[in-house]
């Protein structure tokens, strides 16, 4: 595969010395695929951004370290600077798709294949800024190394139908779902619809690739060159009204793929679940599970265990005056959810077979990502990231969340 990849670019004709600049692409030989006539020169891929919003509060205390030296505050200050500057970038637009080949003799002999990633990228249509980093249109990046010194680039936009329809029309024409289109609360308003991101993660399942995001179906790419094939169902196996999750896991014990969904019930105050385990040879479906969850759920991540999906259950929901407040346009749906510290937060277990959920009370908190996890002499050994709370940023004001850091 990286052999086809390779022989399809321009090899670059004064190869830089290791190591490799990963974020200079004006430095060799590129192909670029201009997108737009919007926005200014791609400064990398703002890969990341999800998971660097999510840790980083608008307004988190900063508690520096006792009395450092003056040097090594300096230090401490440049460094500071550094991730400022790296931080504001998640919030700069791409509007270039790169493609170029970098050699290096220091990359290790051997070293085959790609690497995958995706995040949103696109924070600017026309003259709208997209305010919350969650709403912005991924592009997925690849990075291909074939054995030979040589590592190829290429990325793109996930081309959805929102984002060639906004790419037309050069303005916002979705709500985001943490934040709002330009034009105040009347353009706002009754409009629910919901437009594909495809910029949370990918999936290389059975030699296909897809860009996930968990508020609608994957988007199915071409491996090799990252350009959008269209939307996915895995063969049938997802119906009409079926999501997937951005975070699929892989179950070592059967080489099996699972994903999972959930859709909200608000009225009825539930939440709608489904499990899927696809076969290892693609995605005949071996196993789909259906269950209810009581209350709103916001459920971004879970694990397969041997006997269990898991999901964390926390103390979340969607007060009358806030669904008002955001179906009238003056708030996102998003933004719209809020956390109870008053009560606890649980693991919801619901059984591989089918059975009823069970439910485990913890320490109150909130848990986008889990980790690993398994069960070892009926035990259940779970890792997950722990946050005191849910922040997810007030976005209507489109200031950019302040970077700071915790250290104890
Ligand atoms: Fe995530």
């Amino acid at each position: 595969m990286a052999m086809a990849l390779s022989a399809g670019f321009p090899a670059v004709s004064n190869p830089p010395k290791a190591p490799l600049a990963y974020s200079r692409p004006g430095t060799v030989k590129s192909q670029k695929e201009a997108i737009g006539s919007h926005g200014e020169r791609a400064r990398g891929v703002g890969c990341g951004v999800v998971a660097g919003a999510v840790l980083l509060t608008r307004r988190s205390k900063l508690q520096m370290r006792a009395a450092p030296a003056v040097k090594e505050r300096a230090e401490l200050q440049s460094q500071r600077r550094a991730d400022q500057e790296a931080f504001a970038r998640g919030y700069e637009s791409a509007s270039s798709e790169e493609c170029f080949t970098l050699h290096s003799e220091d990359l290790p002999k051997g070293l085959r294949g790609t690497y995958y990633r995706n995040g949103p990228a696109k924070l600017k249509v026309g003259k709208d800024q997209i305010k919350h980093p969650f709403d912005g249109d991924g592009m997925v990046a690849a990075v291909t190394f074939d054995g030979q010194g040589n590592v190829h680039f290429r990325n793109r936009f996930v081309r959805t139908p929102g984002f060639v329809e906004e790419l037309e029309a050069q303005k916002m024409l979705y709500r985001g779902q943490f934040s709002p289109k330009s034009g105040g609360w009347l353009a706002n308003a009754f409009d629910m619809r919901v437009k594909n991101l495809a910029n949370t993660n990918v999936m290389h399942w059975a030699g296909r690739l897809f860009a996930l995001w968990e508020g609608g179906k994957p988007m199915e790419l071409d491996p090799l060159s990252v350009a959008t094939l269209g939307q996915g169902s895995f063969a049938g196996a997802l119906k009409s009204e079926d999501n997937f999750t951005a975070h699929p896991r892989f179950d070592a014990r059967t080489g099996r793929q699972v994903g999972f969904q959930y859709q909200p019930d608000i009225p009825n105050s539930v939440t709608n679940v489904s499990f899927w385990e696809f076969e290892p040879s693609g995605f005949s479906t071996a196993r789909r599970v259906n269950a209810q969850i009581p209350d709103f759920g916001f459920y971004h991540d879970f694990l397969v265990t041997e006997n269990y999906y898991i999901l964390s259950k926390a103390p979340v929901s969607i007060s009358p005056q806030g669904a008002l407040e955001g179906m009238l346009g003056f708030r996102s749906m998003g933004e719209s959810i809020r956390f109870d510290a008053s009560k606890p937060t649980q693991l919801a277990l619901v059984p591989r077979d089918g059975s009823e959920p069970r439910f485990i009370d913890l320490d109150t908190h909130f848990c986008f990502h889990f980790g690993n996890g398994y069960e070892e002499d009926g035990k259940l050994i779970i890792d997950m990231a722990f946050a005191a709370s849910l922040e997810l940023g007030d976005a209507s004001s489109g200031d950019r969340p302040v970077l700071d850091r915790l250290a104890s």
